[in-house]
């Protein structure tokens, strides 16, 4: 296969080391060798994206894409990806198009679940070669949720890689895009000051967004800031990785509840918005509370200039006036549509990597 590709792609890939069992759960399976390879070949996709539109690499591979959750950018992206490596993108939705999922063993299947996830993972790894799966956590069980069991009991049976699209604890997909865009701003991201900013937002997000953006950019050497209310600490071995990635790659990690001073000399803002994960502030109540207390964390474009104007990351979606202003969306510090676009060139690296074997 390495014949149809550019010269270009087939160095970058010939670096991506294959990493134990081929699936992406958190994106920190191929390590940090690897994540950064993986990282040069998206550059080099990208850039030779009109002779790979004509090689097609991927003719005649499926990816299987099942959304239990909402979706925009990854469906899309994903499917785009697929589309510019010619690869077939297959769009499964559980619940409305396919029937509804048992994921425990050993239960007795008489509720509303028609299928369980042995036949239905291992029927779809017949079909595809690499599977993709969104499934966000049950929220106020963290300590189940926070080990991605659905993820990983479609890892066991599918008998094909499994990418997580966004699980409870990561989003690995996006954590890749956007450490490819921090490498696309600074030509040296290493010891720039990336502030991860909890945000307002009237619904308790997941975390896995807040988990993969710090490891994205202390993946890169970053001085890395997280600033978030009291209560709303990220889960404790994400914070373990991140601090491990910033110390592997001679970047740091600090968490302070003080978000002026986490601005200060800030190079990228990237806000995020997340539910407490335990305690009071994890309530409905709770929450709402501390959104009507705390409507000030919304980034403006006055928190952007404090010094060397930062850039403004964001994943998307976003809800304007609450979590951001529009004059920062709208702003030429955005990149938020650079990190949607990268979604594409960061799966195509992954998809690459794992469809090759
Ligand atoms: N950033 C992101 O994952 O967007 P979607 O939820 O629209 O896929």
């Amino acid at each position: 296969m390495t014949d149809l590709l550019p010269a270009a792609v087939a160095t970058a890939l010939a670096r991506v080391t294959p990493w134990d069992d081929a699936h992406f759960l958190t994106g920190l399976e191929p390590g940090l060798e690897g994540h950064n390879a993986l990282l040069e070949l998206a550059v080099a996709i990208r850039s030779e994206q009109q002779a790979l539109a004509r090689s097609r690499p991927l003719a005649g591979r499926v990816f299987a894409g099942m959304f239990f959750d909402p979706s925009l950018r990854t469906r899309a992206s994903m499917a785009v990806a697929c589309a510019k490596l010619g690869a077939h993108f297959l769009d499964l939705q559980p619940g409305t198009a396919m029937w509804t999922m048992e994921f425990n063993d050993e239960v007795v299947m008489d509720g509303t679940a028609a299928e369980h996830v042995r036949e239905a993972a291992a029927v779809l790894g017949r079909y595809a070669d690499a599977v993709g799966l969104r499934a966000f956590p049950t929220r106020g069980q963290w300590e189940r949720e926070r080990s991605q069991p659905v993820h990983k009991a479609f890892a066991a049976h599918a008998g094909v890689p499994l990418v997580n699209l966004e699980g409870p604890f990561a989003h690995p997909c996006q954590g890749l895009a956007d450490a490819l865009t921090l490498r696309d701003l600074f030509a040296e991201p290493a010891g720039k000051r990336f502030v991860l900013s909890w945000a307002p937002h009237p619904k308790q997000l997941p975390v896995a967004v807040p988990h993969s953006a710090l490891w994205a950019a202390a993946s890169q050497g970053m001085e890395v800031v997280l600033t978030h209310p009291e209560d709303f600490d990220l889960d404790r071995e994400a914070l373990a990785l991140a601090d491990g990635l910033a110390r592997q790659s001679g970047g740091s990690l600090r968490i302070t509840h003080d978000r002026d001073a986490a601005l200060d000399g800030a190079h990228v803002v990237y806000a995020k918005s997340w539910g407490a994960l335990s305690g009071p502030a994890s309530t409905l109540g709770g929450h709402a509370d501390v959104i009507a207390s705390h409507s000030d964390w919304r980034v403006t474009e006055a928190d952007l200039r404090r010094g060397a104007p930062a850039r403004f990351m964001h994943c998307l979606p976003v809800r304007r006036g609450v979590v951001v202003d529009d004059a920062v969306l709208d702003g030429e510090l955005s990149s938020v549509l650079d990190q949607a676009d990268n979604r594409v060139w960061a799966q195509a690296a992954l998809l690459l990597a794992l469809l090759r074997r």
